[in-house]
């Protein structure tokens, strides 16, 4: 499965554990607190004892040792892994070297007939710019080489257990990440495909190896998803999403795809402007490198993503002084870099307009009638 979006926070719930350990504040490698089962657990520095993807992936290890054969488990790993600090471990800090973020689509191009926040950044972007997104890619992909570690283990793990047939394997994000495009350096606020998509790949009974499905799929989808496998009746769960499990796996279930989905985001900004760029106003966050932001209080949107058979089309609404409408048609602008909005037939604005309304006021059931 590869097409699939980012729209709502990180799914943090999980099924009936025998265990749970949550991470206290934000992705941090080292240092951090950890909550088992409610009792605080102080971490250092040292890789050997600390280093937190790898103590996700040692625990986990021991949670399938030690779990009741008979009884189904649900295991779900959040390792920090390729968020900021992107603190690699000691054996992966020299890898990819030779990396470089690609410089394809919309990499360095001004989004002029964008939204004011997109109009703001310096084009080109200056060499201190490039440097600095250049390193953040590599380091993402060095954390990364500990997750790949952990699919590893787990996975021969569950062979040796017998259990690799048997159970669904997600692999996920909860964001997307831009470097460079439309000259923003590094962030992830943006409506645009390199934002809101999300990798999404699933291995398990009934899905055949090495098929694309191109329908969408939500991160609110996960939850029922999971319930579906787990045999529950989904019309008792009152959940805005809905399960894919018939698009992976249709010799299991029956299921119609979505066509369109809701995309929304609420700006952050900061009161009092940065000291660190004084010429800035306030309003604005996430400044740097080279003192440009890549959010402000007025970025916030909400915007209709069409995508079946016909249509593969963008509506987006800021709620700024501008009123500002963005509008791509991906079929013809993969890399979302004309804003159709003034070109577009009226009609079809009016529709996507009409679905925005329904989608952004819809609850439980009413988000799945797809008129
Ligand atoms: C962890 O905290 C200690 C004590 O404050 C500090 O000396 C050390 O640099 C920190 N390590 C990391 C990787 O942030
Ligand atoms: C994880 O387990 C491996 C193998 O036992 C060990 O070498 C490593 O130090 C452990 N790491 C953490 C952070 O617990
Ligand atoms: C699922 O729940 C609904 C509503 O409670 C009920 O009408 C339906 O019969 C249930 N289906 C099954 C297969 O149990
Ligand atoms: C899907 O629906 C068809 C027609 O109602 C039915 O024959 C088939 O058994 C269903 N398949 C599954 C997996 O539920
Ligand atoms: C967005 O907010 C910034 C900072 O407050 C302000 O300077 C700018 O004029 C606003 N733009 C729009 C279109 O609302
Ligand atoms: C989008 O582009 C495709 C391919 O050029 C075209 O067939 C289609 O009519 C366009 N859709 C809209 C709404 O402009």
């Amino acid at each position: 499965l590869s097409h699939t979006f980012s729209l709502s926070l990180t799914l943090s719930y999980s099924l009936s554990s025998a265990s749970c350990t949550l991470q206290v504040g934000n992705s941090q490698y080292y240092n951090y607190t950890l909550s088992v089962n409610g009792k605080e657990q102080k971490h250092g520095d040292s890789y050997e004892s600390d280093y937190l993807t790898d103590l996700i992936t040692n625990r986990s290890l021991h949670f399938l040792e030690d779990r009741s054969p008979q009884h189904p488990f649900f295991l779900m790993l959040s390792p920090p892994a390729p968020h900021s600090p992107w603190t690699a471990a000691p054996q992966y800090q020299k890898e990819f070297s030779d990396v470089k973020a690609p410089r394809d689509g919309s990499f360095d191009k001004l989004g002029k007939d964008k939204h004011w926040l997109l109009r703001q950044p310096v084009n080109p972007m200056p060499e201190s710019s490039l440097n600095y997104l250049d390193s953040a890619y590599r380091k993402r992909w060095q954390t990364l080489l500990s997750v790949d570690d952990m699919v590893e283990l787990l996975v021969k793990k569950l062979d040796s257990m017998k259990e690799l047939d048997n159970t669904y394997i997600f692999y996920t994000s909860d964001n997307g990440y831009h470097t460079g495009q439309f000259s923003l350096p590094i962030d992830k606020r943006q409506l645009y495909e390199f934002d809101i998509r999300v990798p999404l790949m699933v291995r398990g009974p009934g899905i055949k190896p090495n098929q694309m499905l191109q329908a969408p799929v939500l991160n609110i989808d996960l939850a029922p998803t999971i319930l579906d496998i787990s045999g529950t009746n989904l019309s008792s769960v009152n959940v805005d999403g809905q399960s894919f499990l018939s698009q992976m796996a249709p010799s299991l279930r029956n299921g119609t795809t979505r066509p369109f989905f809701l995309v929304e985001y609420t700006g952050e900004g900061h009161p009092t402007s940065d000291p660190s760029c004084p010429k800035l106003g306030p309003g604005l966050s996430e400044c740097f490198p080279d003192c440009v932001c890549e959010d402000a209080f007025n970025n916030t949107y909400a915007c209709v993503r069409t995508l079946n058979g016909q249509n593969n089309l963008q509506y987006c609404e800021f709620a700024d002084s501008e009123s500002f409408v963005e509008v791509y048609n991906l079929t013809s602008d993969p890399h979302q870099l004309e804003n159709i909005v003034k070109k577009v037939d009226p009609a079809v604005l009016q529709a996507m307009n009409q679905r925005l309304i329904k989608l952004q006021s819809c609850q439980g059931a009413s988000c799945r009638d797809n008129k």
